[in-house]
């Protein structure tokens, strides 16, 4: 019951603040004709992303997970004149959506998909000298967020934005039992970041047409937060 007024408000929202987009209405619809999952970003999340990286006033985003690209396109669309984004795909067919819808987009000029794991991409970008990038989205698979953070470090610069998707996974993350991976990956990277002295981070829980999940922002800067004291939802 809940859910179905989730995704109503989601659906008010985006009707009044997310103009409609030709290209990006058709890389969701092509996603879904090639059968790639539907597991993009709303489209109020999209703007978010967007909105985040006009704020960073980025001129340097990467991108881990591309899926059909749309996340890519609303995150391109940010860009400035000159701006670059660089996003990282581990499958060829998701690869593939995503080049033609990128293109339908008119942002191919701007975004360079490279095909392969991430895991391989990232050091191969800090060796060929790109970066530092200005905002950071992670959203590949979830497993992996703690080495994808650390690559994240490496390859921007004090005022920087590194911004997580799915950190909250229904709930799930506050599981501490939980033996599935991709809330391993979560938890195992909050804990990082809790320690990280480099970074300003909080976390922030998301319902909508795509659930109950929740996005991570830190900021890169010198010296992160202080330990808390006193956790004031702890009685
Ligand atoms: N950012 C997209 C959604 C990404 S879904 C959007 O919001 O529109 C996650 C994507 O990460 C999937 O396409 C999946 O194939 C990709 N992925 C999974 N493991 C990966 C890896 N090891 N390296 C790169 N991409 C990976
Ligand atoms: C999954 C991945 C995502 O990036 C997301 O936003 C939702 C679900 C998944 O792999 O199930
Ligand atoms: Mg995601």
């Amino acid at each position: 019951m809940a859910e179905d007024r989730w995704v109503e408000v989601d659906c008010y929202i985006t009707d009044l603040l997310v103009p409609q987009d030709a290209a990006l209405d058709a890389a969701l619809a092509q996603s879904e004709a090639d059968g790639l999952p539907q597991i993009n970003v709303a489209p109020n999340q999209g703007k978010l992303l967007h909105l985040l990286a006009r704020i960073q006033g980025a001129r340097r985003i990467l991108e881990l997970g591309t899926l059909g690209g749309y996340s890519t396109i609303w995150l391109a669309r940010a860009l400035p004149e000159g701006g670059r984004l660089i996003t990282l795909e581990v499958s060829s067919r998701h690869a593939e959506v995503a080049r033609r819808n990128i293109a339908r987009a008119g942002v191919e000029d701007r975004v360079e998909l490279r095909l392969g794991p991430a895991a391989d991409a990232l050091p191969k970008l800090e060796s060929e000298g790109q970066g530092p990038f200005d905002f950071v989205f992670i959203d590949a698979d979830k497993a992996n967020i703690p080495l994808y953070f650390h690559w994240a470090l490496r390859l921007t610069r004090p005022g920087s934005l590194i911004v997580v998707d799915n950190v909250v996974r229904n709930g799930d993350v506050i599981d501490a039992q939980s033996e599935d991976l991709n809330v391993l990956g979560v938890r195992r990277f909050l804990e990082i970041l809790a320690a990280e002295r480099r970074v300003s981070a909080t976390a922030i829980q998301t319902v909508g047409s795509k659930g109950y999940d929740g996005f991570l922002l830190a900021l890169v800067g010198q010296g992160g937060d202080a330990a808390p004291s006193r956790n004031p939802l702890r009685q």
